[in-house]
């Protein structure tokens, strides 16, 4: 930590500080132990051996705590979005890019929610115990994933296909700012997963994966706790700067270039995750 960082730390014992060990697990580059260190870092909070210290500031103006964010190994290799190939899931080998693409989709969320712990401060403790939880349950469906991806074969692993860097690219653009950050990634991008699910629950089920078509079903549950948990806040935020939520929604995802997002929408899930009819009427004259 430089001088200028250390200056704009509190005086107080910070030994065990969890923002920090966020933003150190942020940086590790082994997933699999990424995964376990938040699962470790959600327990230690729980049994109180390890506190949020909000005050603490850890950017210091002069990009060195960017330095190695996020932490990710040497595969997948990133790409664009339109060199990925689409592949039938008929097939095995489609069927694992499938799983693939969700599971680096979770990687991503883990390292989302890690960031959104250590860089915004000043925060209630609820606010970073959400995100932690967050951070655990993405670990999990991380887990999950890459554990049925390995059944389909000895050459199937995290990092055997090409990715691409989509929503990682959208935490860089809301790093300056905090309700962005939560209008953009769960409040958009986490919430465009309720809609993908369902299809792509289906198309596992129609390959005879039952156990993927399980797995999609644990994680439509969590993440519309994620999205809700985004809107709680976000709303927070919103009351706290005395600003009116549908409109500010719509100034910052044009700010910040928002994809568009298109239906159909899982109405029942975004309902479930706390939209209210304003929003989803929104969302809907959008399309
Ligand atoms: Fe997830
Ligand atoms: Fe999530």
């Amino acid at each position: 930590m430089s001088a200028a960082c250390a200056a704009v730390s509190s005086s107080a014992d910070v030994s065990d500080c969890a923002r920090e060990r966020a933003l150190e697990l942020l940086r590790v580059c082994d997933p699999f132990e990424k995964a376990a260190g938040v699962t470790a870092l959600r327990d230690a909070v729980r049994d109180g051996a390890a506190h949020w210290h909000p005050a603490r500031q850890f950017l210091c103006g002069d990009g060195e705590h960017e330095a190695g964010i996020p932490g990710r190994p040497a595969t997948p290799q990133l790409v664009s979005p339109r060199e990925l190939k689409q592949r039938a899931v008929t097939s095995v080998d489609g069927r694992a890019a499938l799983l693939h693409a969700l599971a680096h989709i979770e990687f991503n969320a883990i390292n989302l929610a890690l960031d959104a712990l250590w860089r915004f401060d000043g925060l209630p403790s609820a606010y970073y115990d959400d995100w932690l939880q967050v951070a655990a349950e993405e670990a999990y469906h991380f887990s999950l994933l890459v554990s049925h991806l390995r059944t389909l074969g000895d050459r199937y692993d995290y990092g055997c296909f090409p990715a691409h860097d989509g929503l990682w690219d959208m935490a860089r653009r809301t790093s300056g700012d905090w309700l962005a950050r939560l209008a953009l990634v769960p409040r958009t991008l986490e919430a465009r997963g309720l809609d993908a699910s369902p299809p792509i629950k289906a198309k596992l089920s129609s390959a005879g994966d039952k156990a993927g078509a399980a797995i999609l079903d644990i994680i439509l549950r969590d993440e519309i706790g994620h999205v809700a948990i985004g809107n709680r806040w976000y709303r927070w935020g919103c009351e706290r700067a005395g600003c009116e939520p549908v409109e500010t929604y719509a100034r910052l995802a044009a700010q910040y270039g928002a994809p568009r997002l298109r239906g159909p929408f899982n109405l029942e899930a975004r309902r479930a995750a706390g939209f209210d009819d304003a929003e989803l009427a929104a969302l809907q004259a959008g399309e």
